[in-house]
């Protein structure tokens, strides 16, 4: 083939390209879409270095032979520019797209649903405490009871008036029935153990009742029994002072109003000054200005006597505490059955007493 082109001619075109290419000043561009612009532009199937490589064909032989080494050198920078730029555009890329999806270590952190006591729980909790500094122990006793430790060991046989008082459930084809207080526990007690006693025992009990405001079918009680000898109503007396002074704080006012139980005589109830309203009469308190939360009383010789203990020398008293209505003075709950419906919104109220 002859030779078409001059060595002049070549060298003119290769200078053209040479400065075509430092003109792109590839180093500088500014993105990856220009980059492979300026490659097509120079090394595409018909970019200005590929038609002057080409070209060297058109050279005659000598020229061809001095020339191809100068074309392919600047073909060799051009590419290791090209790279060099290439890389550094996509670390600049990378580092953009993980700057946007990037976690801000300075936002709060979200707060991961944590289960919490329920109020009655640590109204509970509350009360065990403060018995256990007094010296009590622990107590369980059976919610399905039978008429001897429910009634008539507490001095309330068949026919006595008291039974109706407490409405009870009875469960069908069986000489049994749910418990209608805690006090069954005062006997399982005695009849388990020797004296001296003193316990604390909580539990569930149920009355055919009622529900509002201040009643509930199912509730709690926490009933105590201590036994020793030569104990008196003063003990009593005592004891549940401490004990509302501490659950309640010193300042709070409480009232030993005289009561009745078959099993207790003397008898009181305990009443608290009323937390809802400044003694003049709420729903809360029934329009009386006090809560009652509390039945109690010096141990009837009945009662020992019928699990064989010898009144002549023991002695002692027994309380009952209402779990719920403490918890609602305690809390500001107006209304007992909020215990029970386990709405969240209610509950989750209750976060500081998480233990
Ligand atoms: N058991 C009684 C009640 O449920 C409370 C009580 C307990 C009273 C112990 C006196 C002694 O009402």
């Amino acid at each position: 083939m002859e030779p078409t082109k001059t060595l002049a001619a070549w060298q003119q075109e290769y200078a053209k390209v040479e400065s075509a290419l430092a003109a792109a000043d590839v180093e500088k561009t500014a993105d990856l879409p220009k980059l492979e612009e300026v490659r097509v532009r120079f090394l595409g199937r018909k970019g200005e270095l590929t038609e002057l490589l080409k070209s060297l064909k058109d050279l005659p032989l000598d020229d061809r032979k001095a020339c191809g080494p100068k074309g392919n050198a600047l073909k060799a920078a051009f590419e290791a520019k090209l790279s060099a730029a290439k890389s550094r555009l996509e670390d600049a890329a990378d580092a953009d797209a993980f700057r946007k999806d990037a976690i801000d270590l300075t936002l709060p952190a979200l707060r991961p649903p944590r289960g919490r006591l329920h109020p009655l729980t640590t109204t509970l909790g509350r009360i065990a405490d403060i018995f256990r500094r007094l010296g009590y122990s622990w107590a369980e006793g059976p919610q399905v009871e039978d008429e001897f430790h429910n009634f008539d060991a507490l001095n309330m046989p068949g026919d006595h008036p008291a039974r109706d008082t407490q409405d009870t459930f009875y469960l069908q084809d069986l000489p049994r029935l749910l418990r209608t207080h805690t006090s069954n526990v005062q006997i399982r007690a005695m009849e388990a153990g020797k004296p001296p006693i003193r316990i604390v025992c909580p539990g569930r009990v149920f009355r055919h009742e009622q529900i509002d405001a201040t009643h509930s079918a199912v509730f709690h009680q926490v009933e105590g029994l201590v036994i020793d000898r030569s104990l008196g109503f003063a003990d009593l007396k005592g004891h549940l002072q401490t004990f509302l002074e501490s659950l309640l704080g010193s300042s709070t006012k409480t009232r030993f109003r005289p009561s009745y139980f078959p099993f207790t005589e003397p008898s009181t109830e305990v009443d608290v000054k009323c937390f809802f309203c400044p003694g003049t009469g709420c729903p809360a308190c029934k329009h009386t200005g006090w809560i009652e939360i509390l039945g109690a009383g010096v141990v009837h010789p009945k009662v020992l006597r019928n699990v064989g203990w010898d009144p002549e020398t023991w002695s002692g008293f027994a309380f009952g505490i209402g779990v719920e209505r403490v918890a609602m003075l305690v809390h500001g709950v107006r209304d007992l059955r909020d215990f029970y419906t386990n709405d969240l919104r209610f509950l989750r109220q209750f976060d500081e007493d998480l233990v």
